[in-house]
């Protein structure tokens, strides 16, 4: 496949040309940010329901426990009362588990656009169960639209990534796969700040913090019909040339799209050989076997690298860390947390996937090694809950580097247009998993080792490392072509040792 194409020669490409990639081919025109802006208004809504049920957990349990008095003429029991909590807060994550695995029973049928259309209903049916909750005094409602939701942002956790990797450039897909953790975690922000007593986080207001969800939803609605199908589904799945190529017209800015066409027309060549990729498929043949596991390896990197622990309890944590405004402290955390994710939006297409996802777990790692320092000594030293900040501000800012972003773009680039759905099932399904256990067992785990919980994701973090080091390939300014052939190379030669991988991995030809 011919990488270079030939110069651009149009006149309204620099009109509409907003930002260069590196080669200073590509550009960032209206209509592509268009569909990527409104595509990742499904990853705001994702990191909205991760955040929104940390600042106001005292009050919807106050909600809960009064429900209880009026319904049995006593008080709820405190273990039954933690019980309910988990629950409301771990069933997002078993909705997510349902919704990303059946991101493949979608996204053929009806496209990558219309599915995520049709997604809304589950954030407008949850938004109901949630503004109506207390009128109907009913905390069965707040469970079941957590579980909605979750299903809502399982199915988003796919169809955002894939079809955002699907219509950017290739010398921009990490830049603008990053904006999907970019959503998230302006997402995440959307809810620590509305979740203050002040704002929604009271007793009154609660119910509108929870269904606020079905704005963005309606957003999104209103704009999705303005963004353009997938071209690569267009073309690959509907054999529907011209309009493929009208869609690449407008979403390039140019009418020279030669190149990304013929692009397509090789990995469609190359679909028609293999046959529908079921996900036994992709654990049974050679050729995914490897891909997967990367894939697979990255999502739990993400999940068990221990960001969801500081994501959902990190107001507790700063509390035990002797921090004496944790709300403040958490808001903080959100606020680097965006910022680091824009500074990943702007290296990731110079660094590479490799390197700073490597650089990102090792930074946590480091930090994880600080904060276990840092509560360790609190006893001793008062001023040790400063460094807690600092550990947990850098952890999660080593986090948005690499370990965020990367893994949700990174399937997109790993498969090839046949095996793709499937891949982002059971990348999902990994991903949502891990969530939960992490979600779950985190408390549980913390008081069992004191100070010292953060070694545990010191442990696993360093695996990754390793693993990462070993493994994963670079994918930056590569078609999605080029490193599917990669992967068919080494797997013909039936060699999976890490010299196959660190060819991949430099940036030397496959
Ligand atoms: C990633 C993770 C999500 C986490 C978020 C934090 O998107 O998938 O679970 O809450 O990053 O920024």
């Amino acid at each position: 496949i011919q990488r270079d194409s030939p110069p651009r020669k149009d006149i309204a490409l620099e009109s509409t040309s907003l930002v260069r990639g590196p080669s200073g081919r590509e550009q960032v025109t209206f209509h592509l940010m268009l569909a990527v802006g409104t595509a990742v208004i499904g990853s705001l809504q994702f990191g909205y329901n991760t955040g929104v049920i940390n600042a106001p957990q005292k009050i919807i349990e106050g909600f809960y426990n009064e429900t209880y008095f009026n319904r049995y003429s006593e008080s709820i029991p405190p273990s039954s009362l933690t019980t309910l909590w988990s629950i409301s807060v771990a069933i997002f994550s078993v909705g997510g588990i349902f919704g990303s695995f059946s991101v493949g029973l979608f996204v053929n049928r009806l496209g990558r656009r219309n599915s995520m259309l049709i997604a809304n209903v589950l954030a407008f049916i949850s938004a109901a169960f949630f503004g109506f909750s207390k009128l109907a005094a009913s905390w069965e409602m707040v469970i079941i639209g957590r579980f909605i939701v979750g299903l809502y942002s399982g199915l988003s956790t796919g169809f955002v990534p894939m079809y955002v990797g699907e219509i950017a450039p290739t010398d921009l897909r990490g830049a603008l796969g990053t904006l999907h953790q970019l959503g998230v975690v302006v997402g995440i922000l959307m809810a620590q700040i509305f979740g203050m007593k002040s704002i929604m986080g009271n007793a009154t207001l609660w119910p509108f913090l929870l269904s606020f969800t079905f704005i963005p939803a309606l957003l999104q609605c209103m704009l999705l019909p303005f963004c353009p199908e997938s071209p690569r589904f267009l073309l690959i799945n509907q054999n529907e040339e011209g309009k493929a190529q009208d869609v690449l017209r407008k979403l390039r800015g140019s009418d020279d799209v030669n190149t990304d066409m013929q692009e397509m027309r090789e990995e469609s060549r190359q679909m028609m050989r293999e046959k529908k990729v079921t996900i036994a498929e992709l654990f049974r043949s050679p050729l995914y076997r490897q891909p997967i596991l990367i894939a697979i390896m990255l999502q739990l990197s993400q999940q068990l690298s221990g960001i969801n622990a500081v994501f959902y309890y990190s107001t507790d944590i700063f509390e035990k860390a002797g921090v004496s405004q944790p709300v403040y402290a958490t808001i903080g955390a959100g606020v680097v947390n965006t910022a680091f994710t824009v500074v990943s939006l702007f290296v990731v297409e110079r660094a590479g996937r490799r390197s700073l996802h490597m650089i990102g777990l090792m930074g946590m790692a480091g930090s994880a090694v600080l904060m276990t320092i840092a509560m360790a000594l609190l006893d001793q030293l008062k001023w040790m809950s400063y460094v807690s900040i600092v550990a947990i501000f850098s952890f999660v800012a080593f986090f948005e580097i690499g370990p965020g972003p990367i893994p949700w773009f990174i399937v997109a680039e790993l498969f090839s247009q046949g095996p793709r759905p499937s891949a982002f099932a059971v990348a999902g399904f990994f991903n949502w998993s891990a969530n939960f256990v992490v979600g779950m067992c985190f408390q549980y785990v913390a008081n069992l080792c004191g100070p010292y919980v953060f070694i545990i994701f010191t442990v696993l973090l360093l695996g990754f490392f390793t693993f990462t080091y070993f493994k994963v390939p670079e994918t930056k300014g590569r078609t999605f072509d080029e490193i599917s052939a990669g992967f068919r190379q080494s797997s013909g030669r039936e060699k999976y040792a890490s010299d196959d991988f660190n060819t991949l991995g430099a940036d030397s030809q496959f």
